[in-house]
């Protein structure tokens, strides 16, 4: 049976961490030598329905390394479930490509593609989750700390899809997730029911604080993302007038532990959910975890391709 990456809840914990490994081992091969074309003659499809600097392009880079290649196809381009049901798109794609990639509105579409491509499908972000940039957070927090057991992982700010599977990857790999943001924007009931029933298995902590002072007391990591979601641009007024007490600021960095991370999935809204002091200071990870989108998703990629 084909394999899709839609959801970190669909993976065991094992395999999550077999991806990690093999990306731990990919970015070693490609910084001291290059990567084997392994990917030689496959083709990935990445359909977008939204923006990109990223997902776009570590996806691209992600095949060319592997010797395969990408097509991007643009919103407008083949207008997903508009100009052509999405199930016509995914039957189609399966012939000319071996892989799609998808970056979505509404998370049933990713659902679809899935279950009427004959080939894999990658979830590039949807409006409930963003699995590919997870597994490139844990590498961060890996690489940083050893592994993510026992660590203390606080997401400030909006509820949405990057929290959702920050949560996931924290139950599946053995750290606490807390969240702080305002009670109207907390993650949905149903992505919690998940979180919370992974977090049993693992024996892991998953929480809610309303006061992000309390939420980031012996931190390990500190996350942010923007207060207003690709799609949501018509609450921005609204959002911005409740989300400034939950700024990532120096003040609130430093209730953390004194080695703390800042962790943020990028594009940053400096001035808003992060200052300029701390997305640049000594705590930040940003470049080394946006690079590792790269490393992450060549191992999603080569995963999908084994028997
Ligand atoms: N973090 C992330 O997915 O960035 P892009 O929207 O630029 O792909
Ligand atoms: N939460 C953000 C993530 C962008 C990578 C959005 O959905 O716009």
């Amino acid at each position: 049976m084909k394999k899709d990456f839609i959801a970190l809840a669909d993976y065991s914990s094992e395999e999550l961490q077999d991806m990690l490994s093999l990306a731990i081992h990919l970015k070693k091969e490609w910084k001291s030598s290059g990567n084997a074309p392994i990917l030689k003659n496959k083709a990935m499809a990445m359909i977008f329905q939204k923006p990109s600097l990223r997902t776009r392009v570590s996806f691209d880079m992600a095949m060319r390394h592997l010797g395969g290649d990408a097509l991007y196809l643009s919103p407008a381009e083949i207008g997903l479930g508009k100009r052509e049901s999405i199930a016509d798109v995914s039957r189609v794609l399966s012939g000319f490509v071996d892989i799609i990639m998808a970056r979505v509105f509404e998370h049933d579409h990713i659902l679809q593609l899935a279950q009427w491509a004959d080939i894999p499908v990658i979830n590039g972000l949807s409006d409930y989750n963003h699995p590919c940039q997870a597994m490139a957070d844990a590498l961060t927090i890996i690489e940083e700390f050893g592994s993510m057991r026992a660590l203390k992982v606080v997401y400030i700010g909006d509820g949405n899809n990057v929290a959702v599977s920050l949560m996931h990857i924290c139950a599946k790999l053995g750290a606490d997730f807390i969240h702080s943001g305002p009670q109207d924007y907390q993650i949905s009931p149903i992505a919690m029911k998940i979180g919370k029933q992974i977090a049993e298995k693992t024996g892991t902590k998953i929480a809610y604080f309303p006061d992000p002072q309390q939420a980031v007391e012996n931190a390990d990591v500190i996350y942010t993302d923007t207060w207003t979601s690709m799609g949501q641009e018509e609450e921005a007024k609204k959002r911005e007038a409740v989300f400034p007490p939950y700024q990532v600021n120096e003040k609130l960095v430093e209730r953390a532990k004194s080695e703390v991370i800042v962790l943020h999935c990028l594009p940053a809204h400096r001035g808003q959910e992060i200052t300029d002091e701390v997305a640049d200071g000594k705590h930040s990870r940003l470049f080394p975890q946006a690079h590792n989108r790269l490393h992450a998703q060549k191992a999603i990629i080569v995963k999908l391709f084994e028997e």
